[in-house]
């Protein structure tokens, strides 16, 4: 039975903890979603987090206030809980929902494809279920879905900087669960004209909130590069295995386009007044547009944190592709949004962090 962790809410002076700003945040607990929520609350918003703590905590939410001087609600629960989703939807009158509940890993999806479908796609659903039982003609309900999806729907093969009508062929579970979550977003809002869902495809977010109290900390073993790389900077772990040496690019290691958490959470304010403005179907490519490889960052990490980073290059990783970069023009045209941090401010930023976790 989920429960309904209440966390002391201060209202905010200006009020907009008025019932007409309230957002509910799937995954708000998370590395993206607690920053997301910094973002919301900033912008007068009141985010209700509904997270499994799967690859986070509750603390996540003290953490915010700690930014923000606000604790949102957090609904432990998993998003494939529909009547969970449908009390909460009733309990709390959203206008959007930003869903951001999943899992991440692309290495962790080579071994359990099932469970990635099932939470990324099935949560998905079981949420578009939920949704339709309210009906925007009769009741303010929500007006707007912003899904966190993820540049491995693209066939990365096509192109090295890609546009959102590049061809969509995932090399892995992860991507193929997410492009499934957004084939039903597509089917529903085609059912459901008088809402509005924008997709949202993440390249590399990495970086944390400047202020050091605020960034990634996964549950167990860190997957991302950033956060590993960090690890080896405070002496956590003696090098980096860096996945693959061989691969077509400036230095033989693989090319990826870090996009900064800050700048990725600023996005979703975007997104979201960009799907509230008019009944819509948008897709948007989130990222920095620059790439960097591992041996690239490495270095980068190397220079803000004044630590060596020890590194071996072993094979490459199953599910890996060589390189791949966002063409950011749609976002900056539609949304008004681009990448203003660069990977010295990502791992200035994540090295804080990782001091900070360090106490
Ligand atoms: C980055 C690069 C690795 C670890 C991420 C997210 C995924 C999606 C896409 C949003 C790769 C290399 C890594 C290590 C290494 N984002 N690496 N040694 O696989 O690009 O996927 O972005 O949807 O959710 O996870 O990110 O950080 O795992 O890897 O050499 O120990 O670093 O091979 O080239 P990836 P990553």
């Amino acid at each position: 039975m989920a429960t309904v962790r209440k966390t002391a809410r201060a209202e905010r002076a200006d009020g907009s903890g008025r019932r007409d700003r309230a957002v509910l945040v799937t995954g708000g607990a998370g590395f993206v979603g607690s920053h997301v929520c910094v973002a919301l609350i900033e912008a007068g918003w009141r985010p209700v987090v509904l997270d499994n703590l799967c690859n986070s905590d509750a603390d996540a939410m003290e953490r915010i206030a700690a930014v923000t001087g606000v604790a949102p609600q957090l609904v432990t629960g998993d998003v494939r809980d529909g009547e969970l989703l449908a009390r909460v939807l009733r309990s709390q009158p959203c206008v959007a929902v930003l869903h951001l509940a999943g899992l991440k890993s692309v290495a962790a999806s080579m071994e359990d494809p099932e469970v990635f479908d099932a939470v990324n796609a099935g949560g998905t659903r079981a949420l578009l279920a939920a949704l339709r039982g309210f009906d925007p003609a009769h009741d303010a309900g929500v007006r707007a879905v912003v899904f966190s999806s993820s540049a491995t729907v693209y066939d990365a093969s096509h192109a090295v900087r890609l546009t959102e009508d590049a061809p969509l062929r995932p090399a892995n579970p992860y991507g193929r669960s997410k492009l499934a979550a957004e084939t039903a977003l597509r089917a529903y809002q085609a059912e459901q004209p008088a809402r509005s869902v924008a997709i949202l495809r993440y390249f590399n977010a990495a970086g944390a909130h400047p202020g050091g109290r605020l960034g990634e900390r996964a549950r167990g073993e860190p997957q991302n590069l950033l956060p590993l790389v960090a690890e080896v900077a405070a002496g956590l772990r003696p090098r980096l295995r860096v996945h693959g040496g061989d691969y077509p690019t400036e230095d033989g290691t693989a090319v990826r386009d870090y996009v900064h958490v800050m700048d990725l959470a600023q996005a979703h304010l975007a997104a979201l007044q960009h799907a509230l403005r008019r009944p819509s179907l948008d897709v948007f490519n989130l990222g920095s547009g620059q790439g960097a490889s591992v041996l690239q960052v490495v270095r980068a990490f190397a220079a803000a944190s004044g630590r060596p980073i020890a590194y071996e290059i072993g094979p490459r990783r199953p599910g890996d592709v060589a390189a791949y970069l966002a063409d950011g023009a749609r976002s900056r045209d539609v949304l008004g949004w681009q990448a203003t941090r660069g990977l010295d401010v990502v791992c200035a930023d994540a090295w804080r962090w990782q001091c900070a976790l360090r106490g």
